[in-house]
């Protein structure tokens, strides 16, 4: 998941990040599949006169006390459906299941018609619904787990219209009829419409417009353990016992696998819950209950009616039904906030960071946007199954275990960042997405790139030394750039978003990272009083509604005029859609000849040979560019100034031998390149005391300068003279963000004869770095981390001092059996020594992780499982992560597949049988658990000969219908292979020149 950090190997990742859930949905090519080939229409004659006969015998076995079921009108045809103009609706039975079930199966034809629309129509408003569920917890006799449903939804008509279209998915109907004020109103027939997820009512005549009508369903569904809509996880208890609960995701388009309802962010109601479970489970939902324990509303079980939810989106629904346990810190600001996790959990003490940071948050938040969090709880709970991160449910937040559990014993610094970020991220949703949403999913950037932002304020509230801001740069800031310099990157608004494919396709590296970064552009020059003012205002404005961009640049705007800043001219908002409108970002080139310097920009692209005016953008890839940038003789004071298209833009007067430093703090979305001497006269002043160069800059200067070496902007030997001074500077941030773009160089002379200099060459610059953060796990937060990066990659490039020390400590713990190694250096020594190590070490990590119940230590062994160099014992993995059956659990197979792709000595196996296994891997783990387009990226990232190239074009002529949304990286790797190919050609002999000269 394209937020899943993944440890040493982040450095790579942040190269050739992808969306990870771009896949939840139902691959494209399996929608539609009810069309209509020759065999398919003879077995539609067929199946149609045996249901007939069936619907008869079923009409004496069905108790009379059942709702029967509607029989929509059925014609029998021997046409090809395509040509037929009715509609068919077949009902069957499976008789040898539970003889309560009725399995509806639904026959339809593509014909056209008004539900040919995947937008629903504006005419139908939903206003209010009764949901009520019972997921039942044990299989059905057929060995399937089912939950069963009875829903109202209340819509208002706009129009007059005899057809109510509103979404459905995999539910199976056994009633639906149409009320109005009590009166039931005569449908005609109703169907399903598959392509567009769609249940059709036909009314026998035409709603009144204005009037209230009330649709009333019943339905079951398959309780799967497919992570999508109502679904469920299983976990083994300290009994040892496996223990199954009923969890939901809903987001962005699997409400209606959950009961029919209109399924669009803009079509907010408010909701009255109700949720069924037998003891010892409870259940949970978005409001605290109205009544905890209501009976005899499905046989056998107990109900929670819950309160009347806000008006709010359907995606943001939240129903779990398990028999956790919980915590709450005592200090709390006025809303109740609980954590819920597996008792085992809670019992370790693992939820209560979660739980003491909470309420700080939610107060913190309260506080910026002047806005108090308008539910009356919020809870957050830890599934053992699921496929993002976490999810933003209104009042009931659901995450993966590793994004809210932690435990200070056995879990490390970044483990504990990555808590506290992700409770910031979806905290401050509840405001930002929750109490406003998009008008439609093309502005998701406002929800994921706003709290993308406001995650690091709400983490630096709680964590004030952890220097959350200065981190921005190389994680956000960086990524998004990388993303965003490929011809094939989109803009932040997007275009052409329809099915749910394209909505899940939009959770990328644009929405969130470029999205947070054009965010914090604007913070940085409105001023943190007009960037909240704006806030407020908007969020007042639109509270419970649906809002576009333009609404909140309209309110910064007005905002930044009240509190006395200057506008961009000629607007902000045109200003601003310079950079949401139009994808990439520039170059500003600084070009300094005595006192003057002459700033230009121009669109930059990583591939040096692609055509900078494709595809056509109405800005002509022009900005209007806030510019931070100061001078040699006083780097304190920094000067702001808007740099306009097609406008000339000079800075006069500057000392005639001073250097200029543009972007500086590293607020601005571009790259800045310098004159050769501007740029000699920058490194000189990092050799000579980069201390006068603030942090983020002295990272952006090397991130900048490898990315214009890569698009061919500047010499090589400019660029790596821009590393030599960090044998002095041992912060954090400027070696993250020299390690983050050495990846590129490691992975394309990985298989070179430069590479022996370059492994060299590192070697000897991390060697100072590695001796002053030595072995003891002390220090500041982020002095920690780089502990870690100096260790991992002094083991990466063969320093045998740290060799022996992983060694030592892998053994220790071996020999002991108890795991002495500190938990922020775990990462690091299982995945050497498992590397170094024999086939008897990988086994003792094996069946440590097979029974590790605390999930980010099982994610730590997990990935040094991957790290090993034996070409059998890889493939044997890969036959271990693949079994369904194993103990890699689906949601995280596609991770551990992408580390093995990392790593150098497994890769090409690994890609081998993931090619072999392609239409397995579609069929099994298609339908949400599999990043294909992460897989593809980190598979082929390092790819750089023509033979790769043309392996890569067959694998898409052959899976050209089996990619899922994996269909654009495919495009994006063969974009970058081919410039890798032409970079190898074109830099190898330089670097490999430069090297041999200046390695110390
Ligand atoms: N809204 C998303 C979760 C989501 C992602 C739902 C994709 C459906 C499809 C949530 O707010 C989110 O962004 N979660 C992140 C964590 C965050 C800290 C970046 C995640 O899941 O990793
Ligand atoms: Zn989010």
């Amino acid at each position: 998941m394209f937020f899943i950090c993944r440890y040493i190997y982040k450095h790579l990742a942040i190269l050739t990040m992808g969306s990870d859930f771009d896949d939840i949905s139902q691959p494209k090519s399996m929608k539609g599949k009810c069309v209509f080939s020759k065999t398919a229409v003879i077995a539609y004659v067929v199946v149609t006169c045996l249901v007939i006969v069936a619907v008869g015998l079923m009409a004496g076995l069905i108790n009379k006390d059942q709702t029967p079921v509607q029989v929509a009108p059925v014609t029998t045809t021997t046409k090809a459906p395509a040509a037929a103009t009715t509609i068919q609706q077949l009902q069957t039975t499976d008789i040898t299941a539970d003889p309560t079930v009725v399995e509806t199966t639904v026959a339809t034809t593509t014909s056209p018609g008004p539900w040919s629309s995947i937008r629903l129509p504006p005419f139908l408003v939903p206003t209010h619904y009764v949901v009520d569920l019972k997921p039942q917890l044990e299989p059905d006799t057929d060995g399937i787990y089912r939950f069963y449903g009875k829903s109202q939804a209340v819509f208002m008509v706009n129009q007059s219209t005899n057809y109510i279209y509103i979404h459905s998915n995999k539910l199976n109907y056994t009633k639906v009829e149409v009320n109005q004020s009590g009166d039931a109103v005569p449908v005609q027939q109703w169907w399903l419409y598959e392509p567009n997820q769609y249940l059709i009512v036909e009314l026998q005549s035409n709603m009144t417009i204005g009037s209230s009508y009330t649709l009333i369903t019943e339905f079951h569904g398959e309780l799967a353990d497919d992570l999508g809509g109502l679904y469920r996880s299983t976990y083994t208890n300290a009994a040892g016992n496996p223990v199954v609960i009923a969890t939901t995701q809903m987001q962005p388009t699997d409400a209606r696998k959950s009961f029919p309802c209109f399924d669009e962010p803009a079509l907010k109601a408010t909701f009255d819950i109700f949720l069924s479970w037998k003891s010892p489970y409870f259940a949970l939902s978005n409001t605290p209950p109205v009544v905890q324990e209501v009976t005899n509303m499905w046989p056998g079980y107990s109900t929670t009616q819950f309160n009347t939810t806000v008006k709010m989106s359907t995606y943001l629904l939240a129903f779990v039904v398990c028999d956790f346990d919980s915590v709450e810190d005592p200090v709390n600001y006025g809303v109740q906030a609980k954590i819920y996790a597996r008792p085992a959990q809670i019992l370790e003490g693992n939820a209560n960071y979660s739980a003491k940071i909470t309420p700080e948050i939610l107060k913190y938040f309260e506080e910026y946007f002047n806005v108090s969090y308008p539910l009356a709880k919020s809870d957050q709970i830890a599934v053992p199954d699921f496929a993002a991160g976490a999810m933003e449910n209104w009042g009931l937040v659901i995450y993966r275990e590793t994004a809210l559990l932690y435990n200070p014993q056995v879990n490390s610094a970044s483990n504990q960042q990555r808590v506290a970020a992700v409770v910031a991220h979806e905290l401050a949703h509840q405001w930002f997405g929750n109490l406003i949403s998009p008008l439609w999913w093309d502005e998701l950037w406002l929800n994921e790139g706003f709290a993308s932002y406001v995650e690091y304020l709400g983490t630096n509230q709680v964590e004030p030394t952890w220097e959350m801001m200065d981190q921005f740069t190389v994680s956000d800031l960086q990524r998004a750039l990388n993303y965003d310099g490929l011809v094939s990157s989109r803009p932040i608004v997007a275009e052409n978003v329809n099915t749910p494919s394209d909505i899940n396709a939009l959770f990328d590296t644009i929405s969130y990272s470029k999205g947070a970064c054009i965010i914090r552009m604007i913070n940085q020059f409105a001023g943190d009083n007009a960037f909240k003012l704006g806030l407020e205002n908007y969020l007042k404005e639109y509270a419970y509604g649906p809002v576009d961009h333009n609404q909140l640049f309209a309110f910064w705007s007005a905002a930044i005029a009240s509190t006395g800043g200057t506008n961009p001219a000629p607007n902000f908002a045109t200003a601003m859609q310079s950079w949401t409108l139009q994808m990439g970002y520039p170059v500003v080139t600084m070009t300094k000849v005595g006192a003057t310097v002459t700033v230009t920009q121009q669109r930059f692209l990583l591939d040096p040979k692609a055509d900078k005016t494709q595809p056509p953008s109405n800005f002509g890839y022009k900005w209007t560019i806030p510019l931070w940038y100061v001078n040699q003789s006083d780097t304190t004071f920094i000067t702001m100034e808007w740099v306009y298209p097609d406008q000339a833009f000079t800075i006069d007067g500057l000392g005639a031998n001073d250097f200029v430093i543009g972007n500086y703090g590293g607020y601005g979305y571009y790259l800045v390149n310098y004159d050769d001497a501007n740029w000699k006269k920058i490194i000189s002043q990092l050799n000579n005391d980069y201390t006068k160069i603030e942090v983020k800059t002295r990272g952006q200067l090397i991130y900048d300068a490898f990315s214009l070496a890569r698009a061919g902007q500047l010499h090589y030997n400019i660029t790596l003279s821009t590393t030599e001074y960090l044998v002095q500077d041992f912060h954090y941030v400027p070696w993250e963000s020299c390690l983050d773009s050495l990846a590129y160089l490691d992975q394309m002379l990985g298989r070179s004869k430069v590479y022996g200099v370059y492994s060299n060459y590192i070697s000897k610059l991390v060697a100072p770095l590695y001796t002053n953060v030595t072995w003891n796990d002390t220090g500041s937060h982020l002095q920690q981390y780089q502990r870690i990066n100096a260790i991992g990659a002094s083991c990466a490039y063969g320093n045998q001092d740290c060799i022996n020390n992983v060694n030592t400590q892998f053994s220790d713990w071996k020999t002991t059996a108890t795991n002495s190694i500190t938990p922020n250096l775990r990462t690091t020594v299982y995945c050497n020594a498992i590397a170094y190590g024999e086939t008897g070490d990988w086994d003792f990590v094996w069946e440590k992780y097979k029974v590790e119940s605390n999930s980010q230590e099982k994610a730590k062994l997990e990935y040094a499982l991957s790290c090993t160099r034996t070409p059998w014992v890889i493939r044997r993995f890969l036959d271990y992560i693949l079994d369904e059956n194993g103990f890699v659990r689906k949601q995280d197979a596609s991770s551990v597949l992408q580390d093995l792709c990392y790593n150098e000595y497994s890769r090409d196996i690994t890609w081998d049988y993931i090619r072999q296994r392609w239409d397995y891997i579609y069929n099994v783990y298609g339908t949400g658990f599999f990043s294909f387009s992460g897989i593809i990226s980190s598979c082929t990232s390092h790819f750089s000969t023509e033979f790769e190239l043309q392996e890569l074009e067959s694998f898409k002529a052959t899976n050209s219908d089996k990619l899922g949304s994996g269909v654009d990286t495919v495009d994006q790797s063969l974009e970058k292979t081919r410039t890798n190919i032409q970079w190898r050609a074109d830099y190898e002999d330089t670097i490999f020149a430069w090297l041999s000269d200046n390695t110390p």
